[in-house]
């Protein structure tokens, strides 16, 4: 089946619609998520998972978490034990019928856990400040009869992001998604990176898994509708969905995680699943030389950071106040030997052989190994 981007949003919708009703087999890619955090979940919404992957290992507790297209919630409340009470989390999705799977056991959920802080907002994840839910309950009330009431509607909608937008800027400490920004138009992926980057806090991290393509994926598979609801045919390409995140202004990157067996292939072109971590850089700007100084401490000869400063392994570089602000903090801290003014080693960072491991890395009490 041959689609225009607008029927490849319809078929994701009419898809997914149905996937909430009753689990789709070809939508799973299978996943081990940490079995403790599950227990508090009915089935139906375990069964009904359409992720590849698990963002919700790289949360902490007090993030305030943006999961974007949360389908049934698996992930939102996951997320909602590990950051606990002080944390909260945030589900967005456009689908009706997800949303309300998702809602059905928030409560029943909340009371299993011990706290309620999760919600779900009806969105485009490319629209993060327009809540539809909120725009659909002025549409019932002026509804748009003609081109005139439309453009009314249109203004309307901007009012609504301008004075209470959904997600505002700098108030999330992580965004997660898993298998949903293949799902977006290609036209929308730009102001969808710029979203992302927008409702980020400074300093705060992306952690999205997705599928991802080893080659350029053809036109004629892109415009099947199917292939495209199915996570596979809207796929980035591997190295594209990487700087995808770079060209946004994230920084500070890394693969998490990569399935090295690929999920599809289809005209022999590999599918598989990837976790990208991006960080939005303080920004703080500050361009004062205070005598601060860093050591890179290998193992390669040289490594490059995302604002173009050159650290040779062993050497002592001069670095600005600015970067030693960026270098203080995960992931490039662990790398790294700072220095103040008086050539002291600021703190003494973890380095990157005894870094932090994601939770579900971590042994069990009734383990020996730790
Ligand atoms: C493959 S499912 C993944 C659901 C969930 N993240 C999980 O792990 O089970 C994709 C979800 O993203 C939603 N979605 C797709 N495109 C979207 C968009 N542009 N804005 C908001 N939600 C979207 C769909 O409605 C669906 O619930």
């Amino acid at each position: 089946m041959n689609a225009s981007p607008l029927n490849l949003e319809g078929a994701v919708a009419e898809r997914y619609s149905q996937a909430s009703q009753k689990p789709e087999a070809a939508l799973c890619c299978p996943i081990n998520y940490d079995a403790r955090w599950l227990e508090v979940l009915p089935q139906e919404l375990i069964e009904r998972d359409y992720g590849c992957g698990d963002p919700s290992k790289w949360v902490r507790e007090g993030d305030h978490v943006l999961d974007l297209g949360s389908g049934g919630g698996k992930i939102c409340y996951i997320a909602s034990q590990v950051v606990g009470e002080n944390g909260s989390v945030t589900g967005i999705d456009m689908n009706d019928d997800m949303l309300a799977l998702a809602r059905q056991y928030q409560q029943e959920i909340a009371k299993n856990i011990g706290w309620d802080n999760v919600r779900f907002h009806k969105g485009k994840i490319q629209d993060l400040r327009l809540d539809l839910q909120q725009f659909e309950h002025w549409l019932q009330q002026n509804p748009a009869t003609d081109a005139n009431g439309w453009l009314r509607a249109e203004q309307h909608a901007e009012h609504l992001r301008k004075s209470e937008p959904m997600v505002a800027d700098n108030s999330i400490d992580v965004v997660v998604s898993n298998c949903v920004l293949n799902l977006v138009n290609p036209d929308d992926r730009r102001q969808l990176f710029s979203e992302l980057f927008r409702v980020l806090k400074p300093g705060g991290r992306a952690v999205i898994s997705d599928i991802v393509s080893n080659q350029n994926v053809p036109t004629e598979l892109q415009n099947d509708a199917r292939l495209w609801s199915g996570c596979i045919s809207g796929a980035f390409e591997d190295h594209e969905f990487i700087k995808a995140f770079q060209d946004a202004g994230l920084g500070k990157i890394e693969i998490l995680d990569w399935q090295p067996e690929p999920w599809q292939v289809v005209e022999e072109i590999e599918f598989r699943s990837m976790t990208i971590r991006a960080w939005k850089p303080l920004g703080t700007g500050n361009e004062t030389d205070a005598g601060q100084s860093a050591i890179y401490r290998g193992p390669w000869k040289e490594v490059v950071d995302d604002f173009g400063n050159v650290l040779l392994r062993g050497e002592r570089m001069a670095i600005t106040t600015g970067q030693m602000q960026e270098y203080e903090h995960a992931p490039y801290q662990e790398d790294l030997i700072l220095l103040d003014e008086d050539g002291q080693p600021e703190s003494a960072p973890a380095s990157r052989h005894t870094r932090e491991l994601p939770i579900t890395d971590c042994c069990s009490p009734e383990d020996d190994c730790c």
